[in-house]
């Protein structure tokens, strides 16, 4: 069976760089596949390149069948509707409120569930079902700059999940938050991901929340995806990147995994 995004022999370079060389992955629908990689070795390239804004040099995306590689404008945005993308940064717009700000997409887009603008009372009603999923609801009349940084993340994730997405793409989503609130993020994206029934694409360095979060894990390196497989297996994977990865670790690292089961 073919996955819903298929990236086939995909290379990219900016002038003599080479950032992927040939990448293949395949990523099925309902799962969530966790690339890990250290800094600069094209990870939110890749995210770039599944969700369409920035063009191979050679080889495809296919997403749901359509390979997206070479559409632009309408066709483009017609064929990439249901993805949702929280950029690295997840940048709010400060001058706008909460509301505002989660409210966004669904003032631009039409729902792609209804194929319809929601009326006022609907979007309303949304971005508070979003904000309660992230522990944020009574800060709608709040503008960013009075929330702390990890109050800011879980608002760009409601801004994220209130436009329910069925594909779901997350660059860095804990980075430059402290432990207690990156695990609060990583819990976050699991119940998203099972609530949402959606399939995750998500970026990061944080081993801890990947093997938290992960159906799959893949090491990105040298342009490839150098390994894949379920966290179990990855992490008995000798390799000198995993390796550094896990030396931070304190305890088992699939302990956490594990309370969430249970
Ligand atoms: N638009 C661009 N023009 C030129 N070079 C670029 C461009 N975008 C990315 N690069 C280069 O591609 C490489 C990979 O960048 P990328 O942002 O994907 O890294 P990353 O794996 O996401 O790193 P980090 O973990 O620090 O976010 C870097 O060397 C970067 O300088
Ligand atoms: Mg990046």
């Amino acid at each position: 069976m073919a996955g819903l995004i298929e990236i086939k022999d995909l290379k990219k370079s900016y002038g003599a760089h080479k950032v992927l060389g040939g990448l293949n992955l395949t990523i099925n629908e309902g799962e969530t596949v966790v690339i890990i990689g250290p800094s600069g070795v094209g990870k939110s390239v890749l995210l770039k390149h599944i969700i369409g804004i920035s063009k191979p040099d050679d080889g495809q995306v296919i997403v749901g069948g359509v390979n997206i590689t070479d559409l632009d404008g309408g066709q483009l945005l017609r064929a990439i509707k249901r993805m949702g993308m929280l950029f690295q940064g997840g940048a709010l717009f400060d001058s706008m409120t909460i509301e505002d700000n989660v409210g966004f997409y669904l003032t631009e887009h039409d729902d792609h569930a209804s194929g319809t603008r929601l009326n006022r009372a609907d979007l309303t009603l949304r971005v508070d079902e979003a904000l309660t999923m992230v522990g944020l609801h009574g800060t709608q009349n709040k503008l960013p700059n009075e929330l702390s940084g990890g109050m800011r993340k879980r608002a760009a994730l409601a801004r994220l999940i209130a436009y329910r997405p069925s594909i779901l793409l997350y660059d860095e989503p804990t980075t430059g938050l402290d432990p207690i609130t990156s695990m609060q993020i990583s819990e976050l994206i699991y119940k998203i991901q099972r609530e949402l029934k959606a399939t995750s694409v998500v970026v990061t360095h944080d081993l801890t929340s990947a093997l938290y979060i992960a159906d799959q894990l893949a090491l990105l390196r040298d342009g490839v995806i150098a390994h894949f497989g379920p966290p179990e297996d990855f992490i008995k994977i000798h390799d000198p990147i995993i390796d550094s990865f896990k030396r931070n670790f304190t305890q088992d690292p699939l302990s956490l995994r594990r309370q969430r089961d249970e």
